[in-house]
C-alpha cells in the first residue's frame, strides 16, 4: 500500500450557457436528428465560442472547486490545465489561471493529451502529491474545442462542445484510499486519425493555410472509434484486475463522454451494470478534457448517487494522440 496517497477533496465546473442543438445543426449541414441520436447519444452541446478563452471557464471552475472545499487560491501549491485549445500559444492557461485566482504560491503548466488530457493530468499532480514535493493541487480540464470546429464538415461538428471541470487534490488523511492507481498509455502512430495540422511550427497560419482549412479537427472517425473502444476497455479491464477488482466492486464508471456506443461496449466488457456508468453526453457531446471532471461533478453532486467513504471509482478516457488510460479511486471522506 502507498504510504501517501492523493485523494479528490472538491470538484468544480464551468458551463457556457449557449446550447447548440442537433436541429441548430440540421440547418448547417447534412445530418439529422435521428442519425446524431443513434450514432453518438448526443442531443445538444453548449458553445462558448471564440473570445473569451479557455481560462474563462477553467477560472470559475476553478474557484468553484476551492470554495467548495474552503480553501484559499495562496492556499493551492500546483495547477495543471489539460486543454489542447489553450489561450495561446504561451503562455500556458496555467499561468493566467493562476493570475485569475490569485494562487500566488502555485507553479504549474498545460498538459495536451487530447481527450485524455483531465487523466493525465489528474496522475501527474497525484504522482507530485505522493512524493511529498505538492500538497495540494488545482487539476483543470478545459476545452473550447469550438474553434477548432469546422461547423461544415458534419463527421466532427455534431460531436464536440465546449467546457470546464476542475478538481482539488489533496494528500489524504488516510492511507489505503484516494488515487489508488492508474495506468496510461500512448501511441503517435494514431495521430493523424484525429489531428489538427495547422498552427503549430510545421504549419504556421497563412492565407494557404486558412484557405486549406488545416486549422480544423480532422478525423477518420471509424479508426477512432475502434482504438477507442479497445483502448479504454483493455485498460479499464487491467487496472480492476491488478488490483484484485471487478466490475462488481466499482460504485461507478465515469468514462470519457465520445459517444455513446463507445462508452456502452467499454462498459459491457467491464461488466458493469449501466445504473452505475455516469452518462451526460447527450447534454454537452464531447467536451475534450473537460469531458471527465464534468462527469464527476454530476456523480458526485447531482445524481443523488451519495458516495461514501471506501466507494471505488474507475476513470477511463481515450483521445487523440492516441492517448489513453484508466485511473481508480477509493472515495475518501471525512
Ligand atoms: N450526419 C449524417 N451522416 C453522417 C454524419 C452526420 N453528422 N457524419 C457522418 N455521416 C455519414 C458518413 O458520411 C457515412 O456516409 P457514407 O456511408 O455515405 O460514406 C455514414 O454516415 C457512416 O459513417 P461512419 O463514419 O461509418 O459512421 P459511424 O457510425 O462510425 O459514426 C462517428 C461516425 C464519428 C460518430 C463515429 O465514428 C465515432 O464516434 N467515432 C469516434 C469519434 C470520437 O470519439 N472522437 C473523439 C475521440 S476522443
Amino acid at each position: 500500500m502507498k504510504a501517501r496517497t492523493a485523494y479528490v477533496r472538491s470538484v468544480g465546473r464551468f458551463l457556457p450557457e449557449r446550447k447548440l442543438t442537433n436541429s441548430d445543426l440540421e440547418k448547417m449541414v447534412e445530418t439529422s436528428n435521428e442519425w446524431i441520436v443513434s450514432r453518438t447519444g448526443i442531443q445538444e452541446r453548449r458553445i462558448l465560442g471564440a473570445g473569451p478563452g479557455c481560462s474563462h471557464m477553467a477560472v470559475p471552475a476553478a474557484k468553484e472547486c476551492l470554495e467548495r472545499a474552503g480553501v484559499g487560491p495562496e492556499e493551492v501549491d500546483l495547477i495543471i490545465v489539460g486543454t489542447v485549445t489553450p489561450d495561446m500559444m504561451f503562455p500556458s492557461t496555467a499561468c493566467l489561471v493562476q493570475d485569475m485566482i490569485g494562487a500566488k504560491n502555485a507553479w504549474g503548466f498545460d498538459l495536451s493529451a487530447g481527450c485524455s488530457g483531465f487523466l493525465f493530468s489528474l496522475s501527474t499532480a497525484a504522482q507530485l502529491i505522493e512524493s511529498g514535493r505538492v500538497n495540494r493541487a488545482l487539476v483543470i480540464g478545459s476545452d473550447v474545442i469550438s474553434t477548432l470546429i469546422d461547423y461544415r464538415d458534419r463527421g466532427t461538428c455534431v460531436i464536440f462542445g465546449d467546457g470546464a471541470g476542475a478538481v482539488l487534490l489533496e494528500a489524504c488523511p488516510e492511507p489505503g484510499f484516494g488515487l489508488l492507481d492508474f495506468i496510461l498509455h500512448m501511441d503517435g502512430s494514431g495521430g493523424e486519425y484525429l489531428c489538427v495540422k495547422g498552427g503549430g511550427s510545421r504549419i504556421p497560419p497563412t492565407h494557404e493555410s486558412l484557405d486549406n482549412r488545416e486549422h480544423f479537427v480532422t478525423q477518420d472517425g471509424r479508426q477512432v472509434y475502434k482504438a477507442a473502444v479497445n483502448g479504454m476497455a483493455d485498460v479499464s479491464v487491467r487496472i480492476l484486475e491488478r488490483n484484485g477488482l471487478t466490475g462488481d466492486d466499482l460504485t461507478l464508471f465515469v468514462p470519457h463522454q465520445a459517444n455513446n456506443r463507445i462508452i456502452e461496449a467499454t462498459a459491457k466488457r467491464l461488466n458493469v451494470e449501466d445504473k452505475k456508468v455516469v452518462v451526460n453526453i447527450h447534454k454537452y457531446g464531447n467536451t475534450v478534457a473537460a469531458s471527465i471532471p464534468l462527469a464527476l461533478y454530476e456523480a458526485v453532486l447531482e445524481n443523488e448517487r451519495d458516495l461514501k467513504k471506501g466507494d471505488y471509482l474507475l476513470m477511463s478516457a481515450f483521445g487523440a494522440g492516441f492517448t489513453w488510460g484508466s485511473a481508480l479511486l477509493r472515495w475518501w471522506q471525512s
